[in-house]
Formats: C-alpha cells, sequence, structure tokens
C-alpha cells in the first residue's frame, strides 16, 4: 500500500519562499510516490482576525499557488478544509479525548503568537494544534511534511492519536513529521534570528511568491548580512549569509558547499546580485503559471476534492462516534 501525506497551509496571508521551500516544494517531490492530500485550512486562518473578503480571495490564492508550484489534481488531492465539517467535529472530539490543556500550555507557537496578551486571544488560536491534529488524524496520514515550526504541532497529534487509541482500540495512525534537511527554518531577511512568516508586519521580511519581480530583487539586496568579508555557511555565528545561502541553493538546485566555493574571492554584492536573479526568474515561472489558472477551475478543483475526502471522513468519523458512545 502507498503511503499517505497530509499538510495544509493557512490562507492567513501572502505565502511567501519560506512556505515555499519548508513545505510546498516537499509536497511537490512527494506526490510522485505516495498518495497525497493538501488542505487550504481557513478554519485554521480564522484563530486570528480576517476580513472575510479577503479571506475568500486567499482561499482561491493558496489553491492556484498550490496548482502553480506543481501539485497535480489529478494525482493529488486539493481540498478547502471548511467545506468538511467532519474536521471541526473530531477536532471537539479530541478536545474531550486525547488533548489536555498542559499540551496546549506547552505549543510555543501559541505563546510567540499570543505574545504578552495570553488572555485577550481567542480560545480557536489556543486550541488551533487541536483541529490540525484532527486533519491529520482523518485520512491514517502516515507523514506529514512541514517545516520546523510545525513539528510540535506534529508531535501532539501523534499523542493524541495514541491516547485515543489506548482508551478506544486503534482508530488512528500515528503519523510522522518530515522536515528538510535544508531550508526546514528559512529566516526573516532583515532579522534572520527570527522566522520568515507570512504574518510579519513588515514585508520586507519576505519574499512573496506573487511579490513584483523588482520588489523582489530589492528586497534581496537589502537583506541584512554581517561584518564578514567572505561567503560562508553558519547559521549560528552566521545566519544572514546562510539563510540566503539555503534560499539560493534550495531554488537553484545546487548544493551549498557548490555555491560557497564558487563565491570564494567574490564579496555580498556579487553573490546578492546573483541570488536575486535567481529568486526574479524563479518567481516570473511561478506568476507565469500561477496567473494561467481561473478563479472557476480552482473552484472545480476545491469542489472534487472536497468529494473525494468526504466519503474517506464519513467513514472515520462513524468509527469514531460508534466507538464514544455517541452511535
Ligand atoms: P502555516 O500556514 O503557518 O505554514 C505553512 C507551511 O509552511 C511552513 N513554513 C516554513 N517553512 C520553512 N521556513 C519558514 N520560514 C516557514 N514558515 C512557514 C510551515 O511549517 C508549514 O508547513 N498549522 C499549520 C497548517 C496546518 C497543517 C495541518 C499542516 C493545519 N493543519 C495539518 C500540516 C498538517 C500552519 O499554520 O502552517
Amino acid at each position: 500500500m502507498k503511503k499517505t501525506i497530509f499538510s495544509g497551509i493557512q490562507p492567513s496571508g501572502r505565502l511567501n519562499v519560506g512556505n515555499y521551500i519548508g513545505a510546498i516544494s516537499q509536497w511537490v517531490e512527494m506526490q510522485k510516490e505516495y498518495d497525497c492530500i493538501f488542505s487550504v485550512v481557513d478554519y485554521h486562518a480564522i484563530t486570528v482576525k480576517q476580513d472575510p473578503e479577503e479571506l475568500r480571495k486567499r482561499i482561491i490564492e493558496v489553491t492556484k499557488i498550490y496548482l502553480a508550484a506543481g501539485i497535480d489534481p489529478k494525482k493529488s488531492i486539493i481540498f478547502q478544509q471548511s467545506a468538511v465539517p467532519a474536521h471541526t467535529e473530531l477536532a471537539w472530539i479530541f478536545n474531550c479525548y486525547g488533548a489536555y490543556i498542559a499540551d496546549l500550555n506547552k505549543m510555543t507557537q501559541f505563546k510567540d503568537k499570543a505574545g504578552k496578551d495570553r488572555e485577550a486571544v481567542s480560545v480557536g488560536l489556543y486550541d488551533y494544534p487541536v483541529l490540525m491534529a484532527a486533519d491529520i488524524l482523518m485520512y491514517d496520514t502516515d507523514i506529514v511534511p512541514v517545516g520546523e515550526d510545525q513539528k510540535q504541532h506534529v508531535e501532539l497529534a501523534r499523542d493524541i492519536a495514541r491516547r485515543f487509541n489506548n482508551e478506544f482500540g486503534n482508530i488512528f495512525k500515528v503519523p510522522e513529521a518530515v522536515v528538510r534537511q535544508e531550508g526546514a527554518r528559512i529566516m526573516s531577511l532583515l532579522e534572520p534570528t527570527k522566522k520568515m512568516s507570512k504574518s510579519d508586519a513588515n514585508q520586507n521580511n519576505c519574499v512573496g511568491l506573487l511579490d513584483d519581480i523588482e520588489i523582489a530583487k530589492k528586497k534581496i539586496m537589502r537583506a541584512v548580512t554581517d561584518t564578514e568579508a567572505n561567503i560562508a555557511y553558519d547559521p549560528i555565528k552566521r545566519p544572514g549569509i546562510s539563510n540566503l545561502l539555503t534560499i539560493y541553493s534550495v531554488i537553484s538546485n545546487k548544493p551549498i558547499s557548490d555555491l560557497v566555493k564558487d563565491y570564494q574571492g567574490k564579496g555580498y554584492g556579487d553573490f546578492k546580485k546573483d541570488l536575486a536573479e535567481v529568486v526574479a526568474k524563479f518567481l516570473s515561472d511561478f506568476q507565469k503559471k500561477y496567473n494561467s489558472f481561473s478563479d472557476q477551475e480552482v473552484m472545480v478543483i476545491l469542489e472534487s476534492g472536497r468529494k473525494k475526502v468526504e466519503k474517506m471522513a464519513n467513514g472515520k468519523m462513524e468509527k469514531v462516534r460508534r466507538a464514544i458512545g455517541v452511535r
């Protein structure tokens, strides 16, 4: 039997090269070998306030980004999370069986996102990893390809699956997170000790997949490096240049060690100019594909995905409902 892959992205901001490198580029490779399900997780996006019109647009936008990156709807299932209400139902059941306050209190992403105002954020933001566990466990997922920041949430999904199975029998498969060796955590351009994030208020920290090409080039040219003279890879001591080397390496498909050799004796100026060109070429090809899909096509793809996963989800939910005694 082929392994099942599940992953998703929130339509909560402008997707950037971090999302592409950490998540989507892995998916494109995996669909060659596995049964893949990719979701546009809109009910995760509303854990922070969203403008309804913007959200509607972003759902289409994220789907087009999956398609432009090379996710093939003939091979993989693409669907919108909110179109399958079983996800929120299962999240509720996990809230009662499997997830504990102590687990959620440990989640570093919640601590980061809630900041100092922990009492004033939505209950949804706090509970978000439980909905993510429901997404993953619904489909007997084997592998969850994500960036480094989501590993802790996948760990929780594993704990929930084990606890539920202990109590009610073998209902859920215990999944595994897979992160890239390099590029699991792409850093911000201006503050390379923090993660590149689509919700960053300063979009100069990110190269957006739909950025204007000239603006994207300027962002690369302005990226923070350090005061050393040479091009070298050392993410701890030299996070800025190491981050740029990682982006360069993934996008151009060249090992970092080769790039370091190529730039021996050259300075940051030359390096950044070349990287800006590599990024520009990547974005312009990507955006050409992105623009080739109509909204109408996207709606048809999402609807066909919904039909496929709904059957699987309903089958799983009947087992779960019976196990806990509501049927
Ligand atoms: P989200 O929408 O924040 O991010 C989508 C994916 O992009 C990865 N990522 C990064 N990778 C490398 N460097 C970065 N700077 C970077 N920023 C983001 C994320 O790790 C993620 O893989 N909760 C999830 C969405 C989700 C999900 C799921 C994922 C909901 N249900 C089930 C997998 C399985 C999230 O908010 O990702």
